[in-house]
């Protein structure tokens, strides 16, 4: 049953501002390899949500003079409709301020202290309210006489203050152990790297509880204490699935979940805490976590005090999602920083989406219009060229999931978007238009065959692109069941109905 079933999550985000272009490409990454297991038959459960506890939120909401949770509220909503807006094709939408979230955590919590992992002492250390991380003397550093993380930049303040802690020290070696044995768990390589020698210097007790605020979830059995705000977000991605019910369906069908998209800030929380905090609660571990690169804008990380925010809804208004996901995945190789601009997006959408896939269905579809009597022409003789572009796209299948399945989004782009440059170079060279008197068969089978050759493209850029993909697939009447990786193959196409309406899917950017 669940070798079918697939489970991706995003990181859940903090409502503490309005979403921007980092959250949106966490979440697009996640829904293109959502999508694309569903090309692939796969039967998926995809998540993403809020993280709505910790200090950090309770900060930001006094500063705006509002009470905790109706700011929660307001801001959750916001990354509620940016999931519209991206058109994230998720299951569910996790706030951490819910009760089935609540249940979950302590849940958890009360299996920590079952099997001895966690106990109760005092904190003394310094703490980033940014990240919501702590951090030993050796990871700060001074600038201006202000203390800062050395990796985050964030300003760490000193706390002391009564704590549980979790048994962190003792999981080092098993978690080396388990990295030994599941090579794959953390991707790209480098990341794993930097986490195994991290872990290699050996790991400190993790205070998990806090007591100088209010806004988190209670200590079941001592509520003066609130939970640990990464120990209660981490435990979104077995809320969502009924843990503690274990005996439900949907947990039994995805858990463990096969991979946890994240960026590569909050890779030790993801690669260290939440497998620790698992092995000691005895439930098994997910099976991936991929930590990617950053957005850059004006080559700096975004940030409200930089200025450099891009706003993914005022860019999706201007240049439309489909175009802005294609630029994303096909421009920032996934796993390091890149750099985005308004001038680069122009230019791929020009030379991608209008120049190149646009312009051969366009050619193709209007040629058919005009000399076909708008239905794709029926065609059983065809020469070697004719079938040399589906035949190469078929053998590369294997090649091509292994690339998705593997996180290697921009190269599986680069090579669709290869096989389109290849059609329309096709029927430039074969010329068509000249065959109609000359050789109407000849005609035909090109036209068979380019009309193929979109279908398949598309077929593999539905999880990029899926309003256009889908449109075209509309346009040649493919029905919907068979807008699957497998069908690639099976070669049928509607010779019976006239094409749909043909209209300008990318408008090129001046
Ligand atoms: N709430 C935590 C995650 C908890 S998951 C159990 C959190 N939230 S966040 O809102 O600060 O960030 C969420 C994600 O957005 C992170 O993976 C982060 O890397 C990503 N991005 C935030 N800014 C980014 C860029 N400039 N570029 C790319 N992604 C970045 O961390």
């Amino acid at each position: 049953m669940s070798e079918k079933n697939y489970y991706i999550t995003t990181p859940i985000y903090y409502p503490s501002g309005k979403p921007h272009m980092g959250h949106a490409y966490s979440s697009i990454i996640a829904d293109v390899l959502a999508r694309f297991k569903k090309l692939e038959g796969f039967n998926v459960y995809f998540l993403t949500g809020t993280d709505e506890h910790g200090l950090k939120i309770q900060r930001e909401a006094e500063k705006n003079n509002k009470d905790t949770q109706l700011f929660c509220d307001e801001i959750s909503k916001k990354f509620k409709d940016l999931t519209k807006i991206l058109n994230l094709s998720n299951n569910d939408f996790i706030r951490t301020t819910e009760k089935r979230h609540f249940k979950s955590v302590e849940a958890l919590w009360n299996k920590l202290v079952a099997s001895g992992d966690i106990y109760l002492d005092k904190y003394n250390g310094w703490y980033s309210v940014s990240d919501e991380a702590y951090y030993d003397e050796d990871e700060i550093e001074q600038i201006d006489g202000i203390k800062k993380s050395k990796t985050s930049g964030s300003t760490v303040e000193w706390v002391e203050e009564e704590s549980y802690f979790f048994k962190l020290s003792n999981w080092s070696e098993k978690l080396l152990n388990f990295y030994k044995a599941n090579p794959n768990f953390i991707l790209p390589k480098s990341r794993k790297n930097e986490v195994i020698s991290f872990v290699e210097k050996g790991l400190k007790d993790l205070s998990v509880s806090r007591t100088s605020f209010s806004w988190g979830i209670p200590v079941p059995k001592n509520e003066k204490h609130v939970i640990y705000v990464w120990l209660d977000a981490l435990t979104n991605y077995l809320s969502a699935i009924d843990y503690p019910d274990t005996s439900s369906k949907i947990y039994k069908s995805f858990w463990p979940a096969d991979l946890h998209v994240i960026g590569k800030d909050i890779l030790r929380f993801h690669a260290i805490y939440w497998p620790a905090f698992l092995m000691a609660a005895n439930i098994p571990l997910p099976k991936r976590v991929f930590g990617h690169g950053w957005i850059l804008s004006d080559e700096k990380k975004m940030s409200k005090s930089i200025g450099n925010i891009l706003d993914p809804i005022e860019i999706i208004k201007d240049y439309g999602i489909d175009q802005l996901r294609y630029y994303l995945i096909k421009e920032v190789s996934l796993g390091n920083d890149g750099n985005v601009s308004l001038e680069n997006l122009t230019n791929c959408i020009n030379n991608d989406l209008a120049n190149n896939y646009g312009n051969l269905c366009q050619r193709v579809f209007s040629f058919i219009k005009k000399n076909c009597s708008n239905k794709i022409p029926k065609c059983d003789v065809f020469s070697s060229e004719d079938k040399k572009l589906t035949e190469k796209l078929k053998k590369d299948i294997p090649d091509l999931k292994k690339l998705v399945n593997n996180q290697d989004l921009n190269y599986y782009i680069k090579k669709v978007i290869e096989y389109s440059f290849d059609s329309n170079k096709y029927f430039n060279d074969t010329e068509p238009w000249s065959l109609k008197k000359k050789d109407l068969k000849k005609m035909n089978a090109v036209i068979f065959s380019a009309v193929e050759q979109i279908k398949n493209i598309s077929i593999l850029l539905l999880p990029i692109i899926p309003n256009s993909a889908n449109k075209i697939l509309d346009i040649i009447n493919v029905d919907n069941e068979f807008r699957q990786i497998v069908n690639i193959t099976s070669g049928s196409l509607n010779h019976d109905k006239e094409l749909g309406n043909i209209e300008i899917l990318f408008k090129k950017v001046e």
